[in-house]
C-alpha cells in the first residue's frame, strides 16, 4: 500500500477528533443550563448532557424520571433522542454535567455508540475545586467492544 493510501486509511479508522476547548466549554454551559431543567423527584440527582455534531449543531438532554422507575430517561439519550429527530447522526463531542462528575451509565454509552465509534465525553462535577473544565474521558475508553449488529 502507497503511504497516501496507508494515511488515507488511518485517517478513516481513527476514533480521535479535536474539538477546540471554547467549543468544549460552550456544550459543558449548555449541559450546566438544561441540567436544571431535570426530573429528578426521586432521585434528586439531576443530569445535564449537551451534544455536539459535526455540522456544528448542539442538542441538550435532561433526566426525566418517572414513577414507574424503569422508565426514567437518562440525561445523554434524551440528547441523542432530540439529535435524531432533528436529522442528524454525527456526534464530534459530548457533556455530561453532574454533582459529582458522573459518567454515563452502560445503556447511555452503547446508545452513544450507535453513532460514534469515539470521541470525547467532558465529565464535569460541579461540586470539583477544578470548577467547569471538567474531565475529558473516550467513548471508546467507556465502552470497548459496543455491540454491533452486522447483518
Ligand atoms: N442518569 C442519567 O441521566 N444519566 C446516566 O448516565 C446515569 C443516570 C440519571 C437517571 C436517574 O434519573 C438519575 O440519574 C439517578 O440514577
Amino acid at each position: 500500500m502507497s503511504a497516501k493510501k496507508k494515511q488515507q486509511a488511518k485517517k478513516k479508522t481513527s476514533t480521535k477528533k479535536s474539538v477546540g476547548a471554547a467549543l468544549l466549554d460552550q456544550l459543558v454551559q449548555e449541559a450546566k443550563a438544561v441540567r436544571e431543567r431535570a426530573h429528578a423527584p426521586y432521585s434528586r440527582y439531576q443530569v445535564g448532557a449537551a451534544i455536539l455534531t459535526k455540522r456544528g449543531s448542539i442538542y441538550v438532554g435532561c433526566n426525566v424520571e418517572n414513577a414507574s422507575f424503569g422508565a426514567t430517561i437518562c440525561a445523554e439519550r434524551g440528547a441523542i433522542m432530540q439529535m435524531v429527530a432533528a436529522g442528524e447522526t454525527d456526534p464530534i463531542a459530548c457533556a455530561v454535567v453532574t454533582r459529582d462528575g458522573g459518567s454515563p451509565c452502560g445503556i447511555c454509552r452503547q446508545v452513544l455508540s450507535e453513532f460514534a465509534v469515539d470521541m470525547p465525553i467532558v465529565l464535569v462535577d460541579l461540586a470539583s475545586s477544578e470548577g467547569e473544565s471538567g474531565k475529558v474521558v473516550q467513548l471508546a475508553d467507556l465502552l470497548p467492544l459496543a455491540f454491533r449488529l452486522h447483518s
